[in-house]
């Protein structure tokens, strides 16, 4: 797919843009603190609903103003939508699809389909579980967007869980107050088995096109692979003992609920000491194996680079696996800059086939020519085409 018209009303920098996108490279172009990587964002939220960089959408609503507009025109084959999304900052936000109300903001989910590079991969491998659960859960949204409800119903019952354990905190254990509590921790552990067993499947479909995108762009021909570190198989005291982790490796959603069960019971009188909910797929990590090590701490710079940037080139062959839209929008988002050369040219050529590929960058000596084609140059909130 690529997108044909982007505008945008007071989003972040951006007073008003009317710009016409090409399939194929689109290379923006502009000094810091311009409003290049406002654009990308602006383009990968409409995918995601989601930013790369913040959360939540309030940032994005330019200051001093109520609300801000992001309209996107995207063409697959002979097939056009328009997106229309409103961000509000006072009542609800809302979305339109081919001009017609939407009844929810995330039914737009699944119409674009995006992956963005940033310097912020970088934190996928080497900083908190956090960073691996988003990028995990972000391509499970774009990959599934019924997901995007179940993510968010088991937020709010494990806030509302959180609240009722604090609130419990020194109850007898025969309180009333407890039978409530039952009933969250079904609802925790079906809609946590659900997320588990999803993303189970998901790092397992990312095997192969992650092996193949680290080959293709790593100097070191070392092997990647994804393990499931879970908090519902995790046992620190005999992890210690043995040297070896048990990881998460069953994707059946029955057995994955009866194990949360069996481990929600074990851990209750702790959770109740301390008023916060301890195990469950908000605990989990992804721990990223080169060869036998894990990246995390043992690997160099550069190769946490190449991992990072295979983990995003092999979402993007997933997405265009399993989309009827073929292939998804790459966004590269200042990366030649953070690359040497070898690197530069090697994803250059992986990207440069894609249906639509859009760069930024402060520099554009740093980009390879080869993805010099649709130029344009982006000053204070304005885009000015350079050439065709
Ligand atoms: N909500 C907002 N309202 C108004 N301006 C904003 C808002 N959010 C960010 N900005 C401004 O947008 C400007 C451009 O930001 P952006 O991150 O797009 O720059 P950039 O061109 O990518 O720069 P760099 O090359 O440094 O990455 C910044 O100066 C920032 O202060
Ligand atoms: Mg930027």
């Amino acid at each position: 797919m690529h997108i044909k018209h982007l505008s945008l009303s007071n989003f972040r920098n951006y007073s008003t843009l009317e710009l016409a996108l090409s399939p194929g490279v689109n290379l923006l172009v502009g000094r810091n603190g311009q409003g290049k990587t406002n654009l990308a964002e602006a383009i990968f939220y409409s995918a995601t609903l989601a930013s790369h960089r913040v959360s939540g959408y309030l940032p994005l609503i330019k200051h001093h103003e109520d609300k801000a507009v992001i309209r996107l025109l995207a063409g697959f084959e002979d097939r056009e939508n328009l997106i229309e999304l409103e961000l509000n900052l006072v009542g609800a936000n809302r979305a339109r699809i081919n001009r017609s109300e939407t009844s929810r903001v995330r039914d737009v989910l699944g119409l674009v389909n995006a992956v963005i590079f940033s310097p912020e991969d970088l934190d996928i491998v080497k900083r908190d579980p956090a960073q691996r659960r988003a990028f995990i859960d972000d391509l499970l949204i774009q990959m599934t967007p019924r997901l995007a409800g179940v993510f968010s119903d088991y937020d709010r019952v494990l806030r509302q869980r959180n609240t009722l354990l604090k609130t419990s905190r020194n109850l007898p254990s025969n309180s009333p107050g407890l039978d409530t509590l039952a009933a969250w921790d079904d609802s925790l552990v079906k809609l946590g088995a659900e997320i588990i067993s999803f993303r189970q499947e998901l790092i397992h479909k990312l095997s192969a096109p992650l092996l193949s995108a680290y080959q293709a762009i790593a100097d070191e021909k070392n092997n990647p692979t994804i393990k499931y570190r879970s908090s519902l198989t995790a046992n620190p005291l005999v992890d210690i003992e043995t040297g070896e982790e048990d990881f998460l490796v069953n994707v059946d959603r029955t057995q994955i609920e009866s194990l949360f069960r069996q481990k929600l019971s074990l851990v209750k009188p702790k959770e109740l000491e301390r008023g916060i909910s301890l195990v469950g797929p908000h605990r989990d990590d992804l721990v990223l194996f080169l060869g036998e090590f894990p990246a995390k701490g043992f690997v160099s710079h550069g190769e946490s680079w190449s991992y990072a940037l295979a983990l995003k080139l092999a979402s993007a062959e997933l997405l265009k696996a399993e989309s009827r839209a073929g292939d998804p929008i790459l966004i590269l988002d200042d990366v030649f800059a953070e690359l040497d050369s070898t690197r530069r040219s090697r994803l250059a050529e992986l990207v440069s086939d894609n249906e639509q590929v859009i760069i930024t960058a402060a520099v554009p000596e740093d980009v390879p020519m080869s993805l010099h084609a649709h130029r344009m140059a982006v000053t204070g909130g304005t885009v000015e085409v350079q050439n065709g």
